[in-house]
């Protein structure tokens, strides 16, 4: 969001500042420059497709203390006085203390622990969770999926969800939601149907079964190999397996593009796009040593360390991350990857609004070529092909 100058940017100019205080009190700014040396561009006239959100880096060894520590202050799922959702948002530097990771999404860390379960809600946002640890189960429309480390899940717009821990073991994911940009719109909406059925807000329900509600939600997916259009048919539903997909991943060294690695996005096979209308969501492999390109491109993009040791530079900034590190990178900043490693594979998957950029015919990229020069793709409503 831009901000109207505040009284300060006239100080300097009584009759200006005045002028800026009548307009405000009828809630009216100038739009115009407010420099009297030079043309200057407008606050809303940004020269550069870039807002505040800023390149972060969240380290598990940090986030994993953090969060398990929770544990131990916050009761989940039923009985009196306790929470529906065991989770930590993650919010951006840029954005003063807003729950979003970037302007379009927001990020939380969600810890249940062994046979703790939530209860069941919906809301328009859509969801995408990347599992860190442990062994869950959700149930998205009607649907039961059982889900491991390392797998993705999407839960599309008013889809009923719940989910739980039936094994021994902690279950630690992160949840990625279109909420900030739903919000911003206005058209975020949430329903707690366990509110009604227990009666009372501070009683939640226990978990239970979604029974057939009839929900739009995707029904399958599939995988796209970046740089290339055609979209290789699968059985996933609303799920992906890091087992299965890793296995693609290292069999498809010979897509490799400079830029990315071997990188597939996770697509919705009704129409071949993109996972949600918001959501972009890719699995990404480099081999050991690799070094990519510099690109940038007009989407906010978040990484999850998957499995090995890798850095991403974004500007003049390196980040060196491991397994369940999260990584900002806005829009339109110049990035590039490394492999740490001299003899492994490293693994990243990420989630952009891609989707939604390129539906606005806003998608644009520059690529650094080996010899220096910038290709690029102008405005499009096509991501990676
Ligand atoms: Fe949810
Ligand atoms: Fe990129």
């Amino acid at each position: 969001m831009v901000k109207v100058e505040d009284d300060k940017v006239f100080a300097n100019n009584e009759s200006r500042l005045k002028f800026h205080q009548k307009l405000r009190s009828h809630n009216l700014a100038e739009g115009y420059s407010y420099d009297e040396e030079k043309l200057k561009p407008r606050p809303y006239w940004p020269t550069e497709p870039k807002n505040n959100v800023l390149p972060y880096h969240w380290k598990w060894e940090v986030l994993g203390e953090i969060i398990k520590e929770s544990g131990e202050l916050v009761g989940l799922g039923h009985g009196k006085i306790n929470y529906d959702r065991r989770v930590i948002a993650l919010t951006n530097p840029g954005l003063e203390n807003q729950y979003a990771i970037t302007t379009s999404f927001f990020a939380d860390f969600q810890y249940i622990r062994p046979g703790e379960g939530t209860p069941s809600h919906r809301h328009t946002p859509c969801a995408v969770r990347f599992i860190f640890e442990g062994k869950g189960w959700t149930t998205v429309g009607n649907e039961n999926v059982d889900f491991e480390a390392g797998d993705i899940i999407f839960t599309g717009q008013f889809a009923w969800h719940n989910h739980g821990n039936k094994s021994n073991a902690d279950l630690l994911f992160l949840d990625v939601l279109d909420i900030p940009l739903l919000q911003y719109l206005g058209v975020s909406k949430w329903e707690f149907d366990y509110w009604s059925v227990s009666g009372s807000k501070d009683v939640l329900a226990a978990p239970y079964d979604v029974k057939n509600y009839d929900d739009k939600i995707v029904r399958r997916s599939d995988l796209r190999v970046c740089g290339e259009k055609q979209v290789r048919q699968s059985e996933y539903f609303n799920h992906l397996r890091f087992k299965e997909v890793r296995e693609i991943l290292m069999n498809s060294l010979d897509k490799k593009n400079p830029y990315d690695g071997v990188m597939l996005e996770f697509t919705n096979s009704e129409n071949q796009g993109a996972i949600g209308p918001t959501m972009a969501v890719f699995t990404q492999m480099l081999p050991p040593n690799e070094k990519t390109l510099e690109h940038r491109h007009t989407t906010q993009t978040i990484y999850v360390g998957v499995e090995g040791h890798g850095k991403i530079y974004v500007d003049d900034k390196v980040y060196e991350w491991g397994p369940h590190d999260v990584i900002v990178v806005p829009s339109w900043m110049w990035h590039k990857h490394e492999n740490s490693s001299a003899t492994e594979p490293c693994f990243l998957h990420s989630i952009s609004d891609a989707s939604l950029i390129s539906k606005i015919n806003l998608f644009r990229e520059q690529r650094k070529l080996p010899n220096g020069e910038v290709e690029d793709t102008m405005w499009t409503n096509k991501y990676f092909e």
